[in-house]
């Protein structure tokens, strides 16, 4: 099989061994795949992926069809359409998966949108529903909300029954943040249309005093991303005053069963909401596999809303 290699820093499209699946795992013939902020980090040598996982091949999404099951398996056949959260590798001609990080791709989900759709929602769900402990009607803040993960967790927490402001710095995001039933805003201005009961910090801890000091009583603060930055200072009678409470965390290097119990957490909650057309994934771009180096550097150029999703030529749309 081909897959996504990287070589001196740059993204190839190679042949790698075909996969071969454990007794608990798939092989997926993979269709779309999603980039993340891991993956440009790791073609940087920045974020090495956890034992076990190839540490030149990137890719923490993927959806597409099995075509191999293990002997373990019982949840999905040879030609059921899945998406999964992967640990790496994911973009690739040919991905095993885990079967518990696997779900069935619902109806009227196209697979660009299935391909983008397991990283960035999982984050999402884990930290306002999990973590955060979002409830009906509560005022939420989403930082960063024109990328992946922010408009995952815009549109889950509107069909939640919250209040979104939604900060992006880029305005050209504002009026499609506004149309997924968010208050959109710049960053200086969004943390006055609190007190919120929610902050999902997705830019990174320059945001943390701000966003303290914008909670509501028993407000949460949820850190996802560190792309801004990862020191500040806090004054801890800000978060004292408020009963505050602070917390951050990463996916990728949860055990399994974590992983597994994130993703069929997402797959009891939301996918119903997406075969009902509430949630969608918003797909900024696609690009052939083939092509992979076009993608990242679209990916880092930021400016994006929503995702980047590498594309099979002649597979199923
Ligand atoms: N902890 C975890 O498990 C986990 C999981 C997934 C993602 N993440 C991290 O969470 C963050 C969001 O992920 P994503 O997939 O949504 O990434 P993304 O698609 O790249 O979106 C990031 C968004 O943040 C904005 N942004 C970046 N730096 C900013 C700054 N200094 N000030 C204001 N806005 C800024 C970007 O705006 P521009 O387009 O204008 O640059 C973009 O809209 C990333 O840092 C990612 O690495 C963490």
């Amino acid at each position: 099989m081909q897959a996504v290699v990287i070589e001196g820093g740059r993204l190839r499209w190679r042949e790698r061994p075909d996969p071969v699946p454990g007794p608990d795992e798939i092989v997926v013939r993979v269709a779309a795949a999603g980039l993340n902020g891991a993956d440009i980090m790791q073609a940087a040598g920045h974020y090495p992926p956890p034992p076990g996982v190839p540490a030149d091949q990137p890719g923490l999404e993927l959806a597409g069809v099995v075509e191999q099951v293990g002997g373990a398996v019982r949840s999905f056949v040879p030609g059921d359409a899945v998406m999964a959260l992967m640990a790496g590798a994911a973009q690739a001609e040919l991905a095993v998966v885990h079967a518990g990080h696997a779900l069935a791709v619902p109806q009227g989900m196209t697979m660009q949108e299935a391909g983008g759709f397991p990283e960035a929602y999982c984050t999402a769900h884990d930290a306002l529903f999990t973590q955060a402990r979002l409830g009906m009607g509560e005022r939420v803040l989403v930082t960063g909300a024109a990328g992946g993960v922010g408009t995952a967790a815009v549109q889950l927490a509107v069909a939640a029954g919250a209040s979104v402001v939604a900060s992006a710095r880029d305005e050209g995001g504002h009026a499609a943040l506004a149309a997924l039933g968010a208050e959109p805003a710049a960053p200086a201005q969004a943390l006055a249309m609190g007190p919120f009961d929610v902050v999902l910090e997705l830019v990174g801890a320059p945001g943390l005093p701000g966003a303290l000091g914008s909670l509501a009583r028993w407000g949460r603060v949820v850190l996802i991303g560190a792309s801004a930055g990862a020191r500040c200072e806090i004054d801890v009678s800000v978060m004292m005053q408020r009963r505050a409470a602070l917390r951050a965390s990463t996916l990728r290097n949860r055990t399994l069963e974590e992983k597994a119990g994130v993703v069929q957490a997402l797959g009891h909650h939301v996918l119903s909401l997406v075969s009902r057309g509430r949630v969608k994934v918003a797909v900024d771009a696609t690009y052939p596999f083939d092509e992979p180096q076009d993608a990242y550097d679209h990916f880092s150029r930021g400016g994006k809303f929503g995702k980047v999703v590498l594309v099979a030529q002649g597979g199923r749309a």
